[in-house]
């Protein structure tokens, strides 16, 4: 697969957003993004191994194409740190999720801040079990991705319909609903150095996959809903990923379309060999 080159537009939007103080991590659309969302999976031991095992399986050549990034429970990140760092690992960390306040009474949460102090690199905001879940909105997950930006992170926002909501004919205005109400207020250059993922939830660890063109169809309309409501600059810089069910054997189809620019992987991000197959699947291109 060809990564996808920057037009001139992209190229300024990335410009204007790193003077402003947000990318921070952010590489842009000509390297695809691959984070491994481990969820509550990997005690600090095995983070450790499973790490270790990563930075086995790819090389200088891999890192140069693909930006890869580990999303460990909160109680791994700072071994995570450590090994990354230690062992040269060109790996960026990620976080699964933070609170909006920077410290407070707010029992047994994490802030953006803390997160900041360990070298995070991405927190992954309004992930659909987050949403589902605990009962986030589009309000909370706005406040999140405002406090990662605010501590010179990038924010990985989810927006996803359901299977009735796809079946209803609903899916690409649910997803227009929760784009405006999770990066309301933003501005252009804030939203062009973000990154999306698209994760419809009826495909989220169940092994059924979007087809490449209909999650090329839903990134491209994420793309669209952001020119609309943030500015050209903004479309052209946004990263796209597709998350739910993403494998070693269909990730070189999906990344392969001109909207989709990297994956977010959960079940399979868990097993170091089978990530790194999809981190590699330029090599396994048809
Ligand atoms: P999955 O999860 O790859 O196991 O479907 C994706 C996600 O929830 O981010």
């Amino acid at each position: 697969m060809q990564n996808k080159r920057k037009t001139s537009g992209q190229v300024e939007a990335s410009a204007s957003a790193s003077a402003s103080g947000t990318s921070a991590g952010s590489k842009g659309r000509d390297k695809p993004l691959v984070c491994g969302n481990w969820k509550m999976n990997h005690n600090h031991f095995e983070a450790i191994q499973t790490i270790q095992k990563l930075a086995y399986a790819l090389n200088s050549d891999d890192y140069h194409h693909v930006e890869v990034c580990v999303h460990p429970p909160f109680t791994d990140l700072r071994s995570a740190q450590t090994v990354l760092q230690a062992d040269n690992i060109p790996i960026a960390l990620g976080a699964q999720d933070c609170h909006s306040a920077d410290a407070g009474a707010f029992t047994g949460e994490v802030s953006a801040a803390m997160l900041a102090k360990l070298d995070v690199t991405y927190v992954i905001v309004g992930h659909s079990e987050r949403r589902g879940l605990f009962g986030e909105s589009d309000e909370v997950v706005n406040a999140k991705a405002r406090s990662v930006l605010r501590h010179a992170m990038t924010p990985i926002v989810c927006v996803g319909e359901t299977f009735d909501q796809r079946r209803a004919g609903e899916a690409h205005e649910v997803v227009s609903q929760q784009l405006a109400g999770s990066l309301d207020g933003l501005d252009e250059a804030a939203v062009g150095a973000l990154v999306v993922a698209y994760e419809p939830v009826w495909a989220i660890g169940t092994g059924e996959t979007a087809t490449p063109s209909d999650a090329q169809d839903m990134c491209a309309h994420v793309r669209a809903r952001i020119s609309q409501g943030w500015g050209s600059a903004a479309a052209a810089g946004v990263r796209v990923l597709y998350g739910g069910s993403v494998k070693p054997v269909n990730a070189a189809d999906l990344m392969e379309k001109s909207d989709i620019d990297g994956a977010l992987v959960g079940g399979a991000s868990l097993n170091a060999e089978e990530f790194a197959r999809i981190v590699n699947h330029r090599l396994y291109a048809t």
